[in-house]
């Protein structure tokens, strides 16, 4: 077989070979170390090169594999849901029917109430689940944040412990954004309810607040999710703070999980819908906690409008 030829050109060591003439590779030879042949020099960079291609294509085979399980995973759990809610929805139906017809007072109504609360519950579950795997539909109309807000905290103050001091920092009206507003009051209530939720013994303060600001405003360094990139528009944050008892540093990383949580079981969906809502709008999040002072959780959307 023919000899392979080396020779060194433009800070590259070059392979020769009987078909194809020079091939480069990009090896800067180093000066002070002349005496190494050409030969030893590329064929341990080509070597290299030959390794991290092969681990490359190795990385995109465990991603592609991943991405079929993720979607597997989805369709299941969305099916699973789905089917959970049409049966609830048989099952509450029949109860309500037979709630119906009983009597005021009668023996077992107490029982059957309860298992209604239950059956609801569980159906809320359901279409939670269904909220995180987007698996349901929403709409994309012009929203007026401040309003909204108005309105969404007029729907929670009646459940919030009276003792917690609620700061509001917006205008009356305004900024404009594309929204649905089901999801909007979703967000809201998610981030508001853990707020209160952290305070204990009722005592601390919640405050909202609203402020727009340029692309460059948004802290994407700390962007959930964190390949998140603003577009060349204005920025609306939305920020929720607490003086709650704050985010454990080793659960920061687990707050966005479905079913995570450090309340009881079966909750720990609050946050997971959210940020898929968050998400559907274009935007991103950012925590900011420090435990036994409080979180700020601020919620980054396109602005169309002041
Ligand atoms: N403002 C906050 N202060 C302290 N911890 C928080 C705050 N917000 C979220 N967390 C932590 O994140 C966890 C997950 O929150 P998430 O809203 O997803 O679920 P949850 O509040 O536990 O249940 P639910 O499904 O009823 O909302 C909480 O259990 C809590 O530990
Ligand atoms: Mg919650």
């Amino acid at each position: 077989m023919e000899k392979n030829q080396y020779k060194y050109k433009d800070a590259m060591a070059l392979r020769q070979t009987a078909e194809n003439g020079f091939l480069e590779e990009a090896v800067h030879k180093p000066e002070n170390l002349s005496s190494l042949s050409l030969e030893m020099i590329y064929e341990a960079f080509h070597e290299l090169r030959v390794n991290q291609i092969e681990l490359e294509m190795q990385k995109d085979e465990l991603r592609r594999a991943r991405a079929e399980k993720d979607e597997s995973l989805r369709r299941m759990a969305g099916s699973v849901a789905h089917h959970f809610n049409n049966q609830l929805t048989v099952v509450m139906g029949s109860l309500e029917l037979y709630l119906n017809d009983l009597p005021q007072n009668a023996k077992n109504s107490e029982k059957l109430r309860r298992s209604m609360k239950a059956a609801q519950k569980a159906a809320a579950m359901s279409r939670q689940m269904l909220n995180y795997l987007g698996q349901t539909s929403g709409s994309n109309e012009p929203f007026n944040l401040s309003e909204a807000c108005f309105r969404s905290l007029a729907r929670l103050q009646p459940e919030m412990p009276k003792e917690i001091v609620l700061n509001c920092n917006f205008p009356d009206s305004g900024p404009l954004i594309h929204a649905d507003k089901d999801q909007m009051h979703q967000i809201l209530t998610s981030l508001v309810t853990n707020a209160w939720e952290s305070v204990s013994g009722n005592q601390g303060t919640l405050s909202l607040t609203i402020n727009t600001g340029s692309p460059g405003d948004v802290p994407t360094a700390k962007s959930i999710p964190a390949d998140w990139q603003p577009k060349d528009i204005s920025y609306v944050c939305l920020e929720v703070s607490d003086t709650g008892c704050g985010v454990a540093t080793m659960d920061m990383e687990k707050i966005f999980d479905p079913f995570f949580t450090t309340k009881f079981t079966g909750r720990g969906m609050g946050l997971p819908v959210a940020l898929e809502f968050v998400k559907n709008h274009e935007g991103c999040i950012t925590v900011d906690s420090i435990p036994g002072d409080g979180s700020v959780f601020s919620v980054y959307l396109p602005v169309i409008g002041l």
